[in-house]
């Protein structure tokens, strides 16, 4: 949430700040700011929307300065305006701030540095930061700056920058991602890695209260006492060109056709003579045995992938499974024992709820496993193992390929689980993780002819709103794909477990408003195809979901989207990714910014 960049070395700073911002835009895109030093000091210029108006704004600016910060938000305190974007600065204008993260007791701070003569331009709460580092500036950018933390209670990723120190960044952090590197030709720090991978692949990630001063000589670090400290290095070892968008008309797009590729990496290595292996979990077979409990924590569409896990385990491994948003769980007294485990399930790793919620489920005993996308992250080292989910980074905000990585990661646990309880022989798991590795060749049959799906799309693309239902397993595959949907097209969607639309939604229907029905293969088919009757019956336009060589539902639905036969346990994987090119094609027909959707950023890491 809120991108951050800094650069100071040997090279002008703008168009390298620019090129890292745009990198971190995924991050937020309310506004964006920058701010350059200078001979006559700090140069600052901010803009409302994308870091393209900010680009435009900034010709003016002077190319030849090397040491500069800027920022994209996601507003937190103060809507969306250039008022509100950062950088902030002091009253004297020779501090400038970036933050990332929310100032808690901004308020508090505020009205004691109002009494103290200083006068607040935004109605941020990092605005408070410039303010205190103003106070404690008496000729040392870096002490001013830990007096100022040591104040703030909250969360925060922080660059700052001193007019009278030339060529100095100094950079903080609490529960705010921080990452810093030192290239050839100078030191750069970024709210993400992908923002210093190009100049580095030797990256510092800073950890809480830990401080980092940046000069184009080198950097250093210390703790909030000013005692000098060596963190950890992390080497990043993927590729670039991973990031780009190449010829696809979004990152959506070409994260979806990589689908087939997560689940063949995600399975990589997974079978050995034999036998399923995680050794990640660092859970011995008898540990494994023990467990009997299992809490799935997470947030959005990784709430969603918790949901079919839930399904899986409790089928499987006969072991309760209880699947939780993080929001709520953090604030409930959930009954952990030393015999529960807990999944946390996050793609970037750095989800404030989630985050939160592991912290507070270690504290009550429970052994914590991670499943996250982001190596490095927070969540994988706060968590006792961890799986990553191999799809590699995802830039579209709309998850996509993080999910098939995160379904397929639980169902291997699910199916460890159930080894471990004897529940599955190795005959049978072997079969299963066949057939699961088969869903990479079925995403590719579906992801190889989408005209049946942009024709339903086009067919929906003016509703102003849409019901999801299935059965079972179908249920959570709607979840999913309603998610999809309300979030890059702004079409209201609601899921709904298809026996429950009797029981209230059905009142919604009218002559023409789209029913999607995920009504594949299981036991339960013939209870959706009723209810899908029922919404028929009603006018609805219906869309159904169904497995190849189903030839009943032809009579019910308006569109059949087909998917290949697969074993019902598997079907989310396949049937998701029909809903994510459906819910894209729509937003597509509606000219939604299918990429960077309003009011969302890609990593949640406030609140
Ligand atoms: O990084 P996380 O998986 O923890 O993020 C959780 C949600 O914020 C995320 O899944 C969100 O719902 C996506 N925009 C969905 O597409």
């Amino acid at each position: 949430m809120c991108g951050i960049v800094g650069y100071t070395g040997k090279n002008p700073a703008k168009d390298i700040l620019f090129r890292n911002l745009q990198k971190l835009e995924y991050r937020g895109y309310d506004s964006a700011g920058i701010a350059l030093q200078t001979a006559d000091g700090l140069q600052v210029v901010r803009r409302l929307g994308k870091v393209a108006n900010l680009v435009q704004a900034s010709a003016d600016t002077d190319p030849t300065s090397t040491c500069g910060i800027a920022h994209t938000r996601w507003a937190t305190h103060g809507r969306p305006s250039e008022a509100n974007a950062h950088p902030h600065r002091s009253c004297d204008n020779k501090v400038a701030v970036c933050h990332n993260g929310i100032v808690e007791n901004y308020a508090e701070l505020r009205e004691r540095l109002v009494a103290e003569g200083h006068t607040f331009r935004s109605e941020t709460d990092t605005e408070v930061v410039a303010h205190l580092v103003e106070k404690y500036y008496r000729g040392d950018l870096l002490s001013a700056a830990r007096a100022a933390v040591r104040e703030m209670i909250g969360a925060f990723g922080l660059v700052i920058m001193h007019a009278d120190e030339p060529g100095t960044i100094v950079v903080a952090r609490k529960d705010s991602p921080i990452v810093i590197g030192q290239g050839k030709d100078g030191c750069y720090v970024a709210s993400d890695v992908i923002a210093v991978a190009e100049a580095t692949r030797d990256v510092v990630v800073l950890e809480d209260y830990q401080f980092a001063k940046l000069t184009p000589e080198g950097m250093s670090f210390c703790n909030g006492d000013g005692q000098t400290i060596e963190p950890e290095h992390m080497r990043v070892d993927w590729e670039i060109d991973e990031t780009e968008r190449g010829n696809w008309p979004d990152f959506m797009l070409k994260e979806i056709h990589e689908q087939p590729r997560v689940v063949r990496d995600t399975l990589k290595g997974r079978m050995v003579n034999g036998l399923l292996s995680i050794d990640e979990l660092e859970l011995t077979p008898d540990e494994l045995g023990f467990i009997d409990r299992v809490y799935v924590i997470a947030c959005g569409t990784s709430y969603h992938a918790g949901l079919i896990a839930k399904d899986l385990i409790e089928n499987w491994a006969r072991i309760p499974t209880e699947v939780e948003v993080a929001s709520e769980f953090r604030y409930r007294n959930p009954i952990i024992t030393p015999s529960t485990l807990v999944v946390a399930v996050s793609q970037s790793g750095e989800t404030a709820d989630t985050l939160a919620a592991i912290r507070d489920a270690r504290i009550r005993g429970a052994k914590v496993f991670g499943i996250t996308n982001v190596i490095g992250s927070r969540i994988a080292r706060e968590s006792d193992g961890v799986i990553y989910t191999k799809a590699k980074k995802e830039v579209a905000v709309a998850s996509t390929k993080s999910f098939i990585g995160q379904v397929v990661s639980l169902t291997l646990l699910a199916m460890l689980l159930a080894q471990s309880k004897n529940r599955l022989n190795t005959a049978q798991i072997r079969v299963l993780f066949r057939e699961l590795a088969d869903t990479a060749g079925q995403i590719e049959e579906i992801l190889s002819d989408t005209k049946a799906i942009e024709a339903a799309a086009h067919d929906c693309a003016d509703a102003q709103s849409a019901l999801y239902i299935g059965r079972g397993l179908a249920s959570t595959v709607c979840y999913e794909g309603a998610l999809k949907l309300k979030e890059i097209s702004y079409v209201h969607a609601e899921a709904y477990a298809a026996g429950e639309m009797k029981h209230g939604p059905i009142a919604l229907l009218h002559e023409g408003f789209p029913v999607v029905a995920v009504a594949t293969q299981s036991p339960i088919y013939d209870k959706t195809l009723s209810n899908i009757e029922e919404s028929k019956a009603r006018g609805a336009k219906i869309v159904a979901v169904a497995t190849e060589g189903d030839d009943q539902i032809g009579k019910y639905a308006d569109h059949v989207l087909f998917i290949p036969k697969v074993r019902d346990a598997f079907m989310p994987i396949t049937a998701s990714v029909v809903l994510q090119l459906f819910a894209r094609a729509i937003a597509v027909e509606r000219g939604c910014d299918v990429d960077q959707p309003r009011n969302l950023a890609k990593s949640v890491t406030v609140e």
